[in-house]
């Protein structure tokens, strides 16, 4: 497993995502990922599934310390005491006593970033988790955030794919030497019966999903694919044996469009 390192963190290049695997989907997706090689589950609290995805971490029979765990806390609890709560509450649900990477799940301009900040930094000095990071923040946030924060982040967790122009994202990203781990990294189905990616995987023997998956990683980022298929399992990780050509690099690029976006939330701030 490739792994990207960003301000201190080791990062697995590919992670599972666990939206919507809930119950005991979730608890036998969890378990046959991390038999199959996984070592990096993408949690949150906001999935209501922490309990089953825990379940199947701690029945794989892989150590704790060989998975890289991450959780986020929702926008609702970024007061300091809620937001305390909500890891307590995350981690007793995974059955782990600490995360490696908590994230603010979404910007909330109700409450201070800076309040919100300093109580992601006492988890992080109190052993709750080993590093910090943020998602769904857009550039003038990201620098808000770098400025505030006492201990480095690590990763902004973003909706990318390739009907998605985040370059500007990136760039700010890379300025203070966080990663960028990429969200809906095949557009939430979407890239598997595009024509361009099919075309594409076909001269490398790759479906257009490994083709999304291979474009973001070769732009540096960590993917978190989710399924709910254990066959789609080893197809998602199976990403690291072909190299996409500049040309093919740049004819993904040309995808994206302003209205690319697959996720829209009435609370998510403007994107740029
Ligand atoms: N930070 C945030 O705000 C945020 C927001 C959204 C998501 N996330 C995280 O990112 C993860 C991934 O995003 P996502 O779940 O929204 O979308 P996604 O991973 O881009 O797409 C998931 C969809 O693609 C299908 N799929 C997966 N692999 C496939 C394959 N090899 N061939 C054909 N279809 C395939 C799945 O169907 P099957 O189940 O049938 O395979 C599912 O419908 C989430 O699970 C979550 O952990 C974070």
């Amino acid at each position: 497993m490739q792994i990207v390192e960003a301000n201190g963190a080791k990062i697995p290049a590919v992670g599972l995502g666990t939206w919507l695997l809930n119950g005991s989907l979730g608890s036998r997706i969890t378990e046959q990922a991390l038999k199959l090689g996984y070592r990096h589950l993408d949690c949150a609290l906001m999935y209501g599934n922490e309990r089953e995805v825990g379940e199947g971490l701690h029945a794989s029979g892989v150590k704790r310390a060989d998975v890289f765990i991450t959780t986020k806390v929702p926008h609702t609890e970024l007061a300091p005491a809620a937001l305390e709560r909500a890891v307590k509450q995350s981690l007793a649900s995974l059955r782990v006593s600490n995360v490696d990477l908590l994230l603010i799940h979404w910007p909330n301009p109700q409450i201070p970033l800076a309040e919100t900040l300093g109580a992601m930094c006492k988890m992080k000095r109190e052993g709750y988790t080993r590093h910090i990071g943020i998602s769904n923040f857009t550039v003038p946030l990201i620098e808000e955030a770098v400025t505030l924060s006492s201990e480095p982040i690590v990763t902004n967790q973003i909706e990318w794919h390739p009907y998605l122009d985040e370059s500007k994202v990136q760039a700010a990203c890379r300025k203070h030497g966080i990663a960028v781990t990429a969200y809906c990294p095949i557009a939430r189905g979407r890239a598997v019966g595009d024509e361009t990616l099919t075309r594409i995987g076909r001269t490398y023997g790759k479906t257009a999903g490994q083709v999304s998956l291979r474009w973001l990683i070769q732009k540096g980022a960590i993917v978190i694919p989710r399924t709910s298929k254990i066959e789609r399992l080893t197809e998602n990780m199976s990403i690291f044996d072909f190299e996409l050509s500049a040309q093919d690099m740049a004819e993904i690029d040309m995808l994206a469009k302003p209205a690319g976006r697959v996720v829209s939330v009435a609370w998510a701030p403007k994107w740029d």
